[in-house]
């Protein structure tokens, strides 16, 4: 069964206590926690700050996923507020090797997310250091986007990679996940399903929660 992580990005902020609570009591695994800076991305959302608040409401794992330049000036701040899983953008790095160090010493699991154009052979000396591979499978910045459909042939390309090196890296989907491709993303090698829409827009989230869950 994979790994369902509500995107929090499509929550209703004027009630996060709400929406904490249903996915606490839901079949979901992780909260996914998008970060934006308006300049990796063209669109801010918010900080640790918020994220702290929202990790004394969770019984969840805190997945971060920072949609910002120079994530390693941070990456202390989303410690401090509870993140368990790290996740930073290969586009935004370069010095991506130290930047993974850096989050493995402050005892959080990294994560490396991949835009869609960028291509997974990027990842092949670095995959071996890495817990997580986040696949965009829309343009970061923006929930309720389509999926753009080339993101299968990227997951059996990198599921084939760690395969092929005997790694047990998370490989997670996020945008446009819904319950109509979820299986195919899982038939390709996926074990982790981002969704923000899907889940918060529907008429009963948490059991959307649990029909991802289990297909
Ligand atoms: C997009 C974010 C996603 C977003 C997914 O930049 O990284 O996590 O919330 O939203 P949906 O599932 O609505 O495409
Ligand atoms: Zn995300």
């Amino acid at each position: 069964m994979p790994i369902i992580a509500p995107s929090f990005l499509s929550a209703n902020f004027l009630n996060l206590q709400a929406d904490c609570d249903m996915v606490n009591q839901s079949l979901a695994d992780w909260f996914h926690l998008d970060v934006m800076d308006g300049r990796f991305v063209p669109n801010i959302t918010f900080g640790p700050m918020i994220i702290e608040f929202i990790r004394k409401a969770s019984t969840k794992v805190c997945d971060v996923h920072l949609m910002i330049e120079e994530p390693e000036k941070f990456a202390e701040q989303f410690k401090n507020a509870g993140a368990d899983i790290l996740t930073v953008h290969i586009e935004a790095c370069t010095h991506l090797h130290r930047n993974i160090q850096q989050i493995k010493s402050l005892g959080m699991k990294a994560g490396v997310a991949l835009n869609p154009h960028t291509p997974v052979t990027e990842l092949s000396d670095i995959i071996q250091d890495i817990d997580l591979v986040c696949l965009m499978s829309v343009n970061p910045g923006f929930g309720g986007q389509k999926f753009i459909p080339q993101t299968l042939d990227r997951i059996k390309q990198l599921r084939r990679m760690t395969v092929e090196k005997g790694l047990n890296v998370h490989i997670e989907i996020d945008g446009g996940v819904t319950l109509d491709n979820a299986a195919s993303i899982v038939a390709a090698g996926a074990d982790v399903l981002v969704a923000g829409n899907t889940v918060f827009k529907s008429a009963n989230p948490a059991e959307t929660i649990r029909q991802l869950k289990l297909i």
